[in-house]
């Protein structure tokens, strides 16, 4: 076994790829300085040849990372190693991901390609790709329902064509531990390179195996893991990278491997990631759930105020969670505020301190204690209101306990119009939401609509995420508010302006 293990973090990219998450450009920028903070050794930005958006990203974060690698997604086409070529050309370590599927399902019925013609194209792409990168990864997607004979052939095409790094992705989350490892130690007794070839792994957690896949192919000689900050992605999601970093410290007398990864940043990392994709990290999640260090039975309670040791295998100190937060309050002066901010990692101009130290204070009058939580949340809420068209300026509701509920919105853009429209519902929620259509003349439909509580307690302040579809289209959009009709209302107005701009944005381009 190496005694090093690369973390490659795929959030930005398949985790991404998760239903009804979508982060904004500033986001996917704050998440990769985030990780690379973290430790992570390379970073998925994107797939850059799939939208301008994923192309604009890749590049900003190829031009603000200062260590870590920077690797886009490629298909078996020139045109999309072109673009990872662009994207990533100002990066400090620019690298590519080159993929191509290669189990008899996919040949059949979704490339319609024979095996000699996946073989040509796994031979061309990587070559094209070798001709503009140091360092190409190549993946053959599906490799866990790939007969092994073929998989060694795909492999070592790659190889023969420059790749020096293989990823085996378990597309699916089918393997199980002990024959994903197996497939490893075929790879590296059977393909020959006259370059060291880094082996990576790549798991879904379908199964709910991802993070047992990816430790047995270190065991097998797999010496990088592919996943995602809190395990987000397609379906069941990727390998919850935190769990993989933490499994490998504390049972290092086993595995004997170090990473790259600070994990007393692990917390912050993994709050950040549930905030930007409105994802909540489940209470009993391994490491960073809430219940993961909170002992609740009279026996354990007992054994752990004896010695911490008897129920803890770590501290939270270690991945950085800390019980001495300070909350703020309504008496609290600009200093204390700046100061939180700066505690928390938020470095930002006087004149935004300002509005926020503002926003700061009317929360306080309807909240006793302002925890961490509720100055992250502050912060997104005012990032996502300035970036969007139209922000929300009033909402006005009549409430009838039998019969249609009726609402007044008005909203003004970013060039100080206003704009205000009403409408009835069966519900207050509908009666808003049928208000903002008439403002903005779009009906899209609502996919998803959740309330969370940003933290405890009967004052906490509420977080709405909506997803809305037009035109097979899909937006989010989030809102904060001590009120849920309101907050309700900010996610609406953010989730559909952005089709307002796009047909905006369209219409320019035409004339
Ligand atoms: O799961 C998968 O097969 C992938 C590939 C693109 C590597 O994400
Ligand atoms: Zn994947």
């Amino acid at each position: 076994m190496s005694s090093h293990i690369q973390i490659f973090d795929t959030t930005l990219r398949d985790g991404e790829q998760t239903p009804g998450v979508s982060f904004s450009f500033d986001e996917r920028l704050k998440i990769a300085m985030t990780l690379e903070e973290w430790g992570v050794d390379v970073i998925e930005a994107g797939f850059p040849a799939s939208s301008e958006g994923s192309f604009a990203s890749v590049q900003a974060i190829s031009q603000h990372l200062k260590h870590s690698t920077v690797t886009g997604l490629a298909r078996c086409l020139t045109s999309d190693i072109d673009a990872v070529y662009e994207a990533t050309k100002d990066a400090v370590s620019p690298s590519i991901h080159v993929f191509i599927a290669t189990s008899p399902i996919h040949l059949s019925s979704k490339l319609n390609m024979t095996e000699e013609q996946v073989l040509d194209a796994i031979d061309k792409h990587v070559r094209y790709a070798k001709a503009r990168f140091d360092v190409v990864q190549f993946s053959p997607e599906d490799a866990t329902r790939t007969p092994l004979p073929f998989l060694v052939q795909s492999v070592q095409t790659a190889v023969n064509a420059g790749a020096t790094v293989i990823n085996i992705p378990d597309t699916v989350g089918y393997t199980y531990p002990s024959e994903y490892g197996k497939i490893f130690k075929t790879l590296l007794d059977k393909v020959q390179s006259t370059e060291p070839i880094t082996y990576s792994a790549h798991c879904h957690d379908d199964l709910g195996l991802a993070v047992a896949n990816s430790m047995a192919a270190i065991e097998n000689g797999a010496t990088r893991i592919e996943g995602t900050v809190n395990g987000i992605g397609e379906r069941a999601g990727n390998t919850a990278l935190e769990e993989v970093a933490l499994g490998l410290y504390v049972r290092q007398d086993h595995y004997q491997i170090q990473t790259n990864i600070k994990l007393n940043r692990t917390k912050y990392t993994s709050d950040l990631v549930a905030r930007y994709a409105g994802i909540r990290v489940p209470r009993n999640k391994a490491i960073v759930g809430k219940n993961a260090f909170s002992h609740e039975s009279g026996i354990h309670q007992d054994g752990f105020l004896k010695n911490p040791e008897t129920y803890e295998i770590m501290t939270p100190q270690l991945v950085g969670i800390h019980s001495t937060e300070l909350p703020l309050g309504k008496l609290s002066g600009k200093h204390a505020f700046q100061e939180k901010l700066t505690q928390l990692g938020y470095s930002i101009e006087a004149d935004e301190q300002k509005v926020l130290f503002k926003a700061f204070k009317d929360i306080a009058d309807k909240k006793k204690h302002i925890t961490d939580k509720d100055i992250h949340a502050l912060i997104q809420g005012t990032t996502h209101e300035k970036q969007s068209t139209y922000h929300l300026v009033s909402l006005q509701l009549q409430f009838v306990s039998n019969g249609l509920q009726s609402a007044v919105v008005v909203l003004e853009d970013k060039e100080g119009h206003i704009y205000q429209d009403s409408s009835i519902g069966t519900g207050s929620i509908l009666a808003i939401y049928n208000a903002i259509d008439r403002i903005l003349d779009c009906q899209p439909e609502l996919i998803d609509y959740r309330i969370d509580a940003v933290t405890e307690g009967r004052d906490a302040q509420a977080e709405v995420h909506v997803s809305l579809q037009l035109d097979h289209q899909r937006v989010t959009g989030v809102g904060f508010d001590h009120d849920i009709l309101y907050a309700s209302c900010k996610a609406y107005v953010e989730a559909a302006s952005q089709f307002v701009s796009q047909q905006q944005n369209e219409e320019g381009a035409l004339s």
